[in-house]
């Protein structure tokens, strides 16, 4: 792996303030010495997000992620260590070097340069053979499905031929065939070893990412032949789950919302006809890649299809939008099973009007809800007022809630007095149920209370020295390894900790403590130990206390084993004369 070297990327580091970064995905609040807010990577309503601008790390008390702020870029930009510092280099105006250490990864960077070019080739290549004479059955289909002038250039519209025209196409623009097969648009035939085009016979939309890099195709069969699309596979150049199609252009839409459609064909049809907040997921499940890309919209309304394969969909990009916290609306369009046909069937200002008009979660699983019930059948009724109520439940805004039952009751005909009533009683026996809850707790915590506060007092006792150790101060070092060696770390994490830094310090001193470790888990636990406040003011004292009560749970420990041993009878003479004395020996200061 080729990696930048520790000096650039401490210049990046110390470049970047975390607070000035943390602050651009998260409000912070001044607290203390540090700031919080709330945490980015999980949902919270009460802040246990801290940033430490003397530390310049991050971290969550309440899901435990923590880091410095390359650590940080990583995870909420969801990009590698090396992106990451790229990112932060640009926003610092650091120039990095260029890196060409290792020959693959100049090699790799120079095919990827090679596909970008095959693709628009191939873009251009498909477009042109449109327009040939002998594509009049992919001109007819064009006509067909309304497509206009506009359309075709814009989404890069084409038409793959027979045989192996493409591939004739680059060998005459010089590519080499593993240049070419690498761009996925050819492929070799294992019997016969001949070249062959990928996609032939097909009406073919151009995919660009968001930087307007032809990337990947669709291929559309222009009959009812199975496959109905085809589509590139993953190359050097395209990873399926981190595009959106149609990105490009809808990001200069300017609108506040957007929308996410299923097909190719929804999402070219509405921009034809003037609606240029839409984006297709192609088909695919969403991945939470693709959902970081609607990052800059204020609302993300679902458009997919209203058949069971599009209700699926919804319900599961539901799951992962939902996860990003997004602002989200479900669209609601009768007469039509997708975007693509109701806008051909009912115009450009209808589809606006149903986007406005789309729905919210609560109101979509009301809407699901009903749907599977009769409400003129009194059970049905009743089974719909303890499930709406359920729904209700959830909503933590008050008003919000009044607006929903006012809603509903006039929408599916029950009484409001109805709603709340079940409402109330719902809540009631919530309330029943965790005061029982309680009780079993308690007395199922009662027996084994005394160890879990030993081990707590252990956890905390062996989070202080280590935090001792991360002050970086080879003295603390040396009076810690000499008290205590790896083997009496009882925690896993701490024990790892400990053992590189007692590695790292017979080296010399540390530079930055947090590149010593590559398991999240462990960069987590540091950043936790060094957010918590472990309230030391004088720190050889804090040594002295901790090494002096560490010295005298040792030997209490080592008294007990002693006294089980000599209790359990089960030893010889000599043995438990030797347990005695050594027993004597031991006194506790
Ligand atoms: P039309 O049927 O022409 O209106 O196309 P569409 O874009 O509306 O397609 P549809 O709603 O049937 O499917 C949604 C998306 O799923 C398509 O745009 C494709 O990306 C993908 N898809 C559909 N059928 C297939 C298939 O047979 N194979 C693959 N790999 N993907 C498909
Ligand atoms: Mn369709």
């Amino acid at each position: 792996m080729i990696k930048y070297n520790s000096e650039i990327i401490d210049e990046v580091r110390n470049s970047n303030n975390i607070i000035d970064i943390v602050s651009q995905y998260v409000i912070l609040k001044r607290s203390g010495r540090n700031y919080s807010g709330l945490c980015p990577f999980h949902r919270e309503k009460s802040p246990s997000f801290y940033v430490s601008p003397d530390k310049q790390i991050f971290h969550c008390f309440g899901c435990g992620e923590g880091g410095d702020v390359i650590g940080f870029i990583r995870k909420i930009e969801n990009t590698s260590f090396k992106e990451a510092v790229e990112m932060l280099a640009e926003r610092a105006n650091i120039v990095l070097p260029v890196l060409v250490d290792t020959e693959k990864d100049e090699k790799i960077q120079k095919l990827k340069d090679k596909v970008y070019n095959i693709n628009e080739i191939a873009s251009e290549f498909y477009q042109k053979r449109l327009l040939t004479p002998n594509a009049k059955i992919a001109q007819e289909y064009v006509k067909k499905r309304k497509m206009d002038m506009y359309t075709l250039k814009t989404f890069g519209i084409g038409f793959a031929g027979n045989f192996d025209e493409l591939y004739q196409e680059l060998k005459n623009k010089q590519f080499s065939d593993e240049e070419i097969l690498a761009s996925k648009l050819v492929l070799k035939s294992e019997k016969t070893g001949k070249m062959y085009d990928a996609f032939r016979n097909r009406l073919m939309f151009t995919i660009r990412d968001i930087r307007d890099r032809v990337i990947a195709f669709g291929g559309r069969a222009l009959d009812d032949s199975k496959p109905k699309y085809i589509n590139s596979p993953d190359t050097v150049v395209y990873n399926k789950g981190r595009h959106l199609f149609a990105m490009n252009i809808a990001k200069k839409s300017g609108e506040k919302s957007i929308m996410l459609v299923e097909g190719y064909m929804d999402a070219i049809s509405l921009h034809q006809r003037g609606v240029h907040n839409v984006v297709a997921s192609l088909g695919t499940a969403m991945t939470e890649q693709q959902g970081r890309l609607l990052s800059n919209f204020e609302k993300i309304i679902i458009g997919y299809d209203s058949d069971s394969a599009g209700q699926g969909a919804t319900a599961r990009s539901l799951e992962i939008l939902q996860t990003l916290k997004y602002d989200i609306r479900i669209l609601q369009i009768n007469g039509a099973k997708d975007p693509d046909e109701y806008i051909v069937k009912y115009g450009s200002g209808q589809m606006k009007k149903a986007m406005e008009n789309a729905i919210s979660l609560i109101e979509f699983k009301v809407k699901k809800l009903k749907e599977t019930l009769n409400l003129d059948n009194v059970s049905d009724k009743i089974k719909f007022l303890n499930e709406l109520s359920k729904i209700l439940l959830k909503v933590e805004n008050d008003l919000e809630k009044e607006v929903y039952i006012a809603k509903f009751s006039e929408q599916y005909n029950v009484s409001k007095e109805a709603i709340y009533a079940q409402l109330n009683k719902l809540q009631y026996s919530i309330n029943q149920g965790s005061k029982i809850l309680e009780k079993t707790n308690a007395i199922k915590r009662n027996p084994s209370k005394e160890k879990i506060e030993n081990n707590e007092k252990d956890t905390n006792r062996e989070n202080l020295i280590i935090s001792l150790l991360l002050n970086n101060n080879k003295e603390n070092f040396i009076k810690i390894k000499n008290a205590i060696s790896i083997n009496e770390f009882k925690s896993e994490k701490n024990k790892k900790i400990a053992e590189k830094l007692y590695e790292q310090f017979e080296k010399g001193n540390i530079n930055n403590i947090l590149d010593l470790f590559e398991d999240e888990e462990i960069i987590n636990h540091i950043t936790y130990i060094m957010s918590t406040d472990f309230d030391i003011t004088d720190n050889e004292k804090a040594i002295e206390d901790i090494l002096n009560k560490f010295e005298k749970e040792k030997i209490l420990n080592r008294k007990s084993e002693i006294l089980k041993k000599i209790s359990s009878g089960n030893i010889s003479k000599e043995e438990l004369e030797k347990l005695e004395n050594e027993l004597k020996s031991l006194i506790v200061k």
